[in-house]
């Protein structure tokens, strides 16, 4: 069958490579794609946020099965639309997008359905908000987290480390710094330990495990500086123990699916957990409801299963009736290669050269925000290139991936020279 995917970054490039590779793919389309994903499908100039025209964009190509990337068009219903027109679709409604979409319903479900959270309290106004932080803030020097509620494409999120700090967030957020999002606020007690994400496809009532991933947000070496949409990942997150897995699955991701079913909205897609692994044991940060970006670039070089057949099951409520997915034991590295000045502004249109020497290079590169001009490559967005290889271990996939990125040509980019360093440090001991 014809396949659509929506969206065009460094995920969508990524999701595009593994699609293709399936025996139920025959034409691929992007929209919109970008410059990497032209090379494997055909990409059309429609906007994601615009469900009309896809639904008549997938009428028209008599489009079988439709793959949506981000999250803002899942928000705005893109699935429901397409459901209504009998075209099969993988990711969830808009109701069940809502874990990703509102912070405040995803701390509600988790108080009601018992899933370990850091401890939280929801507000719509200023000075309530303010109040409660200095309740909270009172006893000493202890961090607090001030998050919009809405999708705020990551930047709705600031860990205060002082009173003052947590103020200003709230007046950020009631002041309209991220619009709509801002009109509510979830005000959250601050944990303490090691990050790591978790993946799982599920068909509204099943889970399957897709895999783990760790990625590195700061923009700076050692995980300093302002925070981006990641800079890099890398799979599998070797914090996550076999035994750990089995208690996010089944503390966390299964009581999940059980409470969206009871609310009358069964989750289909990914259910992309943000964890922090505490001395208490792992607790949920936050839901997406797709796959993370970076972390689908080291997702996919990793998973042997048909993509397709996950997916297509996973849409029909049929998860039970494939075989787990399979993977390669080796681990994948992702560097994330972003114009200079990311992510503040920064210089659009310049020249990248050397793709071909990287892949010839053993890399996989994917790109994220790439275009083409009078013929050359060039740089369309704050993140550009995602530079992918595998390794034994994840010393060699990041020596692998950093081999490849010095094969590229880019005068106005840069990126981080230490990806991995967290499990590397582990590989020492
Ligand atoms: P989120 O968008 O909710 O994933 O938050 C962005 C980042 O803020 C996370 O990746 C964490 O590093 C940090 N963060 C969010 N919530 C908490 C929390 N309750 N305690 C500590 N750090 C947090
Ligand atoms: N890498 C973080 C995200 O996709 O939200």
């Amino acid at each position: 069958m014809d396949i659509l995917l929506i969206g065009s970054g460094g995920r969508e490039h990524a999701l595009a490579w593994k699609l293709t590779q399936s025996l139920d793919c025959d034409e691929l389309y992007c929209a919109p794609g970008n410059a990497g994903i032209a090379e494997l499908a055909t990409c059309v100039a429609i906007d994601p946020m615009d469900n009309g025209a896809i639904v008549a964009f997938c009428r028209e190509r008599n489009i079988g099965f439709v793959v949506v990337g981000p999250e803002q068009p899942l928000v705005n219903g893109l699935v429901d639309a397409l459901e209504a027109a009998d075209i099969s679709a993988f990711g969830p409604t808009a109701a069940a997008a809502q874990l990703e979409g509102s912070k405040g319903f995803t701390k509600d479900l988790c108080a009601e359905f018992d899933i370990p959270t850091a401890a939280y309290q929801r507000f719509n106004n200023a000075p309530k908000a303010k109040m409660y932080v200095r309740q909270q803030m009172s006893g000493g020097d202890t961090p607090i987290v001030i998050k919009a509620d809405g999708l705020a494409a990551g930047k709705g999120v600031a860990v205060a480390m002082t009173l003052e700090e947590a103020l200003d967030a709230i007046d950020a957020c009631f002041e309209g710094s991220f619009g709509e999002a801002g009109a509510e606020v979830v005000v959250e007690e601050f944990l303490q330990g090691e990050e790591a994400s978790l993946f799982a496809i599920c068909d509204g009532q099943t889970a399957m495990l897709l895999g783990t991933a760790q990625d590195h947000k700061r923009v700076g070496d050692r995980d300093t500086g302002p925070n981006t949409g990641g800079m890099g990942a890398y799979s599998p997150a070797p914090v996550l123990s076999q035994e750990l897995i089995d208690e996010v699955m089944t503390d966390i991701i299964v009581p999940t699916l059980a409470g969206m079913h009871a609310r009358g909205m069964p989750f289909r897609g990914i259910l992309y957990a943000g964890l922090m692994i505490t001395e208490d044991g792992p607790k949920l940060i936050e839901y997406n409801t797709r796959f993370g970006d970076p972390e689908c670039q080291v997702l996919m070089p990793r998973l042997k299963s048909d993509l397709v057949e996950l997916m297509l099951a996973a849409s029909q409520g049929s998860l039970l009736e494939v075989p787990e997915a399979e993977w390669d034991d080796r681990a994948a590295l992702t560097v994330v290669l972003a114009s200079k000045g990311y992510p503040g502004s920064y210089d659009k249109n310049t020249v990248i050269e050397g793709i071909a020497d990287a892949e010839k290079a053993g890399a996989l590169v994917f790109h994220a925000g790439t275009g083409r001009r009078d013929g050359a490559l060039v740089a369309t967005g704050g993140r550009v290139l995602n530079v992918t290889a595998l390794g034994n271990s994840v010393t060699q996939a990041q020596k692998a991936a950093y081999d490849g990125v010095s094969q590229i040509r880019w005068d106005n980019g840069f990126c981080r020279s230490d990806i991995g360093w967290r499990a590397i440090e582990r590989e020492k001991e």
